[in-house]
């Protein structure tokens, strides 16, 4: 197996090549004058199977995706027998449903273009909903990066910490976290306005009073759900409170305001860049792309 490194994820992608031993294969990109992508591979991928690590985050999601399926295409005209996707942050996931009518469903039209460009298989990490995947047109897997962010609050001294999920829905991940921490786990409720995108949360039966608790959330946002979560922690006597999200997208001044109420630290991976990724992904993927070559 080759890796090839996407422009959005270098930096992941020749960790993945290091801790795999897959040669790495670079990508030469640049944006034209008029805003179209251009990438262009600098190896010999003949008769290989390949691994494309590009993720998908903002800023400009729409050209990331765009250089990932030609990136596929260019792999498979220069004779890649297999060509699978690596996405730690997959972009539309979390328009996995008609939510109002007239609406489309994104993420499974992102598949579809995926797989025209020659995407063979998919990979990607704490995808917005598993169900998603089932709908794609390629085999597709989620990883959980979840126990490395729980192990890095392991090494911080957290043992033992409260792992707390901001919704029903992520208490699957809180509970992942909870197997690492071994304390304990709880969630708040979430609702939210489609038509608005307001939230609103409550607590019932929680107690976390004189209580290290960690927020684990897959994506962070505008970060109106850990602030919220944040402001309920400090109502109910939390003596620390930390965040952990797989993908810590924090647009605009999320990072500010969740600090601001009051989270001592922010961590999340590589599947994002930036200030808050903290842990890499490196591992998960190269363990699962060893497994499979
Ligand atoms: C939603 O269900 C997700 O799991 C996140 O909680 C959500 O995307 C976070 O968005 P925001 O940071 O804008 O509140």
């Amino acid at each position: 197996m080759k890796i090839i490194s996407g422009p959005a994820s270098k930096t992941l992608a020749e960790e993945v090549s290091a801790q795999t031993g897959f040669s790495n294969v670079s990508v030469v990109s640049k944006v034209f004058p008029d805003g179209e992508s251009y990438v262009r591979l600098e190896g010999n991928v003949q008769g290989e199977n390949v691994a494309i690590v590009q993720t998908t985050c903002p800023p400009m999601q729409d050209g990331k995706l765009f250089q990932l399926a030609f990136l596929a295409d260019s792999a498979k005209r220069a004779g890649a027998r297999k060509v699978t996707a690596v996405v730690p942050y997959l972009a539309y996931a979390r328009q996995d449903k008609m939510f109002l009518s007239g609406e489309g469903i994104s993420v499974e039209t992102i598949a579809r273009m995926l797989k025209a460009s020659g995407i063979d298989e998919f990979l990607t990490v704490n995808v917005h909903s598993e169900t998603t995947l089932a709908q794609f047109p390629f085999p597709a897997k989620t990883l959980s990066a979840i126990p490395l962010i729980a192990d890095y609050f392991i090494k911080k001294g957290f043992k033992g910490a409260f792992a707390l999920s901001p919704d029903k829905g992520a208490m699957y991940i809180a509970k992942q976290a909870q197997t690492v921490l071994g304390g304990d786990v709880g969630h708040l409720n979430k609702t939210r306005d489609r038509y608005t995108g307001q939230t609103v949360q409550t607590a019932e039966g929680l107690n976390v009073k004189g209580q290290t608790v960690i927020i684990l959330d897959d994506i962070i946002s505008t970060g109106g759900t850990i602030v919220g979560a944040a402001k309920i922690l400090r109502e109910q006597g939390a003596k620390h409170i930390f965040c952990g999200c797989v993908h810590g997208l924090l647009i605009g001044d999320a990072e500010k305001r969740i600090l601001d109420a009051g989270v001592e630290e922010i961590v999340g991976t590589d599947s994002v860049p930036g200030n808050v990724s903290k842990v890499s992904l490196a591992p998960l993927i190269s363990q699962e792309l060893k497994a499979q070559k």
